[in-house]
């Protein structure tokens, strides 16, 4: 009796963490409305996107770097070297999902 209890009870846990997680997790669903809101004015952020601003890189290519990741991504929005590439200020989990989106684009 008291084993079975012990479980049940882990299994709440369990599924408590796993919802406090999910809200946490990078989406990719919700980056690309992000993209599309903040970031199509100038960049191809979707394949059927017909153009953006000539001369930006578009997502797909961006996700294709190397060098591309949450960290970077982060730190070149926290501080666009760029004077083209507006500041916007977006929240960590903004750009986690953001990140996840350009990443999950490519093949
Ligand atoms: C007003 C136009 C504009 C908007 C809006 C914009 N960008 Fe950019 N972005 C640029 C330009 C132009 C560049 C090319 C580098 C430069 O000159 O700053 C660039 C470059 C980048 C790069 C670097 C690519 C590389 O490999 O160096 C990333 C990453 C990026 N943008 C992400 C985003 C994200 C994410 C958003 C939306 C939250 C966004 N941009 C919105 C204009 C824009």
């Amino acid at each position: 009796m008291h084993a079975i209890r012990a479980f049940q009870c882990a299994g709440a846990v369990t599924l408590a963490l796993m919802g406090v997680g999910e809200s946490v997790a990078a989406d990719a669903a919700r980056g690309r409305d992000i993209a599309q809101r903040w970031c199509s004015e100038c960049h191809v952020v979707a394949p059927g996107q017909s153009h953006g601003t000539d001369g930006v890189p578009t997502f797909a290519q961006i996700g294709r770097s190397e060098r591309f990741d949450e960290g970077s991504l982060s730190a070149f929005l926290a501080a666009p070297p760029h004077s083209r590439m507006p500041n916007l200020s977006l929240t960590r989990s903004e750009i986690a999902d953001l990140a996840a989106y350009i990443k999950a684009k490519q093949p």
